[in-house]
């Protein structure tokens, strides 16, 4: 972390600096405060190394949207931020608290409202650094900036492990978080997964435990945590302990993280009987018929690597996302291979499942006729119309084709990769008799 170094020392001179407020000093403020310490640390660290760190900072315009400026803040709110980085969420939170008459009051007052944890002890250093400059931009003046000591200031934002900052917790009333979203073990005794599982997740479960009843916490997570299958249980547990007052899907966090994040906002309930229904996914329309209803969907079965040929005698037809032309009809398969495990016998639509949101389609598809029974890889998913016909398979691509398909996919599912459940749940167009 060295090489970031000199940018919090130029951040602690630009806070403590008291002849400034020239227009400069203020346009420099303005980028400290919003997206550089980001790009500093982008020039200063390899992206293997923010992604070994999980150092990737909210911009402004994101925390504002999980933080916003929100009238009638109770007046004995305490932020916490258990991953705070160089404080973007802190900062956000910090918007919501009012100034006082005068600089040294204003941060006395913030330093005993805002709360924060970092392992990594420069990010400390900048945050302080940079909720003294907001304190300086807010307040409009210089005077007490002599001798401030920033060690001394915000003595509840420190360095030290967020997962076992227990007093911390204790204290907080709104718990603000971008946890670290690399892949980890997932934790001993865990009963929601197992195996390897994100970090977010784990470190998400443990700021739940550790807050007091009441507590609100609000959370920018991976996307796959509101959509992906494995983590089911983990969302239950999440119902089981809080009641859920936003799911917002953003989108992508930025372009160097390269994931699609939401917004998650609960507040901390004492064990309830009955969990709430939440709508984690888009709103299943009962009466609307969806593509399960007239379609067998499966994840094609053939792993490449896995499936060794040596041996097998039996030589299939075999499909690959890579071998079917989109949005085509594939008569005459000319690629075969030895496998003895489930095949699917045309007609059937073959859907690519690798799809990102930032794709012309989320669901591209492929029109699969002829006679013999087909092999399919694991990149794509099949579905088999209920009634073997051709008419069924090409009104299912016309579908997908479709922005509506897009725009509720979207909703749907933000990671990379298309699920049976969502493929299933997905609108048919067509209503369903009530
Ligand atoms: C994705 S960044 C987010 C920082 C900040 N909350 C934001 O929104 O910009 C995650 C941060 O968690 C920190 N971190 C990782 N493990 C931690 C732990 N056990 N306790 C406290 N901080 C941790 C990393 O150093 C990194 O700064």
């Amino acid at each position: 972390m060295k090489a970031f170094r000199p940018y919090v020392e130029r951040l602690e001179r630009m806070a403590t600096d008291s002849l400034a407020q020239s227009d400069d000093w203020t346009s420099r403020v303005s980028s400290a405060l919003n997206g550089e310490p980001g790009r500093e640390l982008a020039d200063a660290l390899s992206l293997r190394t923010r992604r070994k760190m999980g150092a990737f900072f909210t911009g402004e315009v994101l925390a504002q949207k999980a933080v916003p400026t929100t009238k009638g803040l109770p007046r004995r709110t305490v932020f916490l931020d258990a991953a705070c980085g160089v404080g973007d969420l802190l900062l956000a939170a910090a918007r919501n608290l009012p100034t006082r008459n005068s600089l040294r009051a204003t941060l006395d007052f913030w330093g005993s409202r805002l709360a924060g944890c970092d392992t990594n002890e420069e990010f400390v250093r900048a945050s302080k650094s940079r909720l003294v400059l907001l304190a300086r931009q807010r307040v409009r003046t210089a005077d007490g900036i002599e001798g401030l000591d920033l060690q001394s200031v915000f003595p509840l934002i420190q360095v030290r492990d967020g997962l076992n900052a227990i007093d911390q917790f204790t204290a907080a009333t709104w718990v603000v978080l971008n946890p670290p979203y690399g892949y980890v073990n997932a934790p001993e005794g865990c009963h929601w997964a197992s195996g390897k599982v994100t970090a977010a997740a784990s470190f998400f479960e443990a700021c739940l435990r550790h807050s007091t009843t009441g507590t609100r916490i609000t959370a920018i997570l991976p996307d796959v945590l509101r959509s992906g299958t494995r983590y089911e249980q983990w969302r239950q547990m999440v119902t089981e302990q809080s009641a859920v007052n936003r799911i917002e899907p953003h989108g992508l966090f930025d372009r160097n993280a390269d994931v699609d994040v939401f917004i998650l906002d609960v507040t901390k309930q004492s064990n309830r009987g009955r969990p709430q229904k939440v709508h984690w996914l888009a709103p299943v329309n009962r009466n609307q018929t969806t593509v399960g209803d007239l379609f067998d969907v499966h994840v094609g079965p053939v792993v490449p690597h896995r499936h060794q040929q040596r041996g097998i005698r039996v030589c299939v037809p075999y499909i690959h996302a890579r071998a079917i032309p989109s949005w085509a009809r594939v008569r005459r398969i000319a690629e075969r291979r030895r496998f003895t495990g489930n095949l699917f016998r045309p007609p059937f639509v073959a859907i690519r499942r690798t799809s990102s949101p930032k794709d012309t389609y989320r669901a591209t598809g492929t029109l699969i006729t002829g006679v013999r029974a087909v092999g399919v890889e694991n990149h794509l998913i099949v579905c088999s119309p209920n009634d073997g016909t051709i008419k069924s398979c090409r009104q299912l691509l016309q579908q997908l084709k479709s922005q509506e398909t897009n725009d509720w996919l979207n909703a749907r599912i933000r990671c990379r990769h298309l699920t049976v459940s969502a493929i299933e749940q997905l609108p048919c167009g067509v209503r369903r008799h009530e």
